[in-house]
């Protein structure tokens, strides 16, 4: 099958314009890509990597602070049992061969999402050692939204809001905001998804209020820094109101 094209821009063509702070990604079209080959579901998740790493590798050459790779949603529990397993030992092994050069890059890594007894303990082990190893980088923080759902997160931060004992009258914006997995992670301002799905599946949903949402064709193996590129050129051509005029 021949290769998927990739979007003519470079890191200098968008260089010019304004660099989101915070990029989100929902990697989508995994299975898919896998189909039109003939081959089984879990080829698309491995040839995920790749496409994976070129983003992050996108994000640095932009000086993109903030990425955050949707990889797996409280949702996708429902998938055979199968591909759950394959994907759990994928994260992990992502992680064994992919972490030291994250963090001779700078990425600080890190995961939101519940860690929940379904999760594998050892992957929940090789989480936290790339948390450890990568937690004094700062060029770029890399998050994995890993078995994380919008809502779970909402919900999350509830029941911190009412174990703290907060009174109704002092519940506001800040006080959900500060209880949510990175308080202190930006909202995006863009939001890609791939495989022309064009929803949010539960992804970050309440950061989510004001991001550009941009829909690329392209299925999630095929991606390359190119289409990030692409994404932020098509973000600088976006007016943002925030509910305001321009
Ligand atoms: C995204 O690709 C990866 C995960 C959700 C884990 P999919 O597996 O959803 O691929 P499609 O959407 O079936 O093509
Ligand atoms: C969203 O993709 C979750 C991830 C990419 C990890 P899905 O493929 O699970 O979303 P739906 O089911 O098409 O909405
Ligand atoms: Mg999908």
């Amino acid at each position: 099958m021949e290769e998927a094209p990739r979007p003519n821009v470079s890191a200098q063509d968008v260089l010019a314009g304004p660099i989101p702070a915070h990029v989100a990604c929902v990697m989508d079209g995994n299975g898919r890509w896998a189909a039109r080959r003939g081959l089984p579901r879990t080829e698309g998740h491995g040839a995920g990597e790749a496409a994976l790493l070129d983003a992050v590798e996108g994000a640095l050459d932009l000086s993109i602070p903030w990425i955050t790779m949707y990889a797996f949603s409280t949702e996708n529990w429902r998938r055979p049992a199968d591909e759950v397993r394959y994907l759990m030992g994928f994260n992990e092994s992502l992680l064994l061969r992919r972490r030291d050069e994250l963090h001779e890059k700078g990425v600080r890594i890190r995961f939101a999402g519940r860690r929940d007894w379904r999760v594998p303990k050892r992957v929940l082990r090789r989480m936290d050692e790339s948390v450890d190893l990568t937690k004094d980088n700062r060029r770029c923080t890399l998050t994995m939204a890993f078995n994380y759902g919008g809502r779970a997160e909402i919900v999350d931060a509830v029941r911190q809001l009412v174990a703290d004992g907060v009174p109704a009258n002092k519940v506001d914006e800040k006080a959900i905001r500060s209880r949510l997995y990175y308080p202190d992670m930006p909202d995006p301002d863009l939001m890609i998804r791939t495989s022309g799905e064009t929803r949010i599946s539960n992804f970050l949903l309440w950061q989510l209020a004001y991001s550009e949402l941009v829909f690329d064709p392209v299925l999630w193996p095929d991606f390359r820094r190119q289409h990030l590129f692409a994404a932020v050129r098509e973000f600088q051509q976006r007016q943002r109101r925030y509910g305001g005029i321009s």
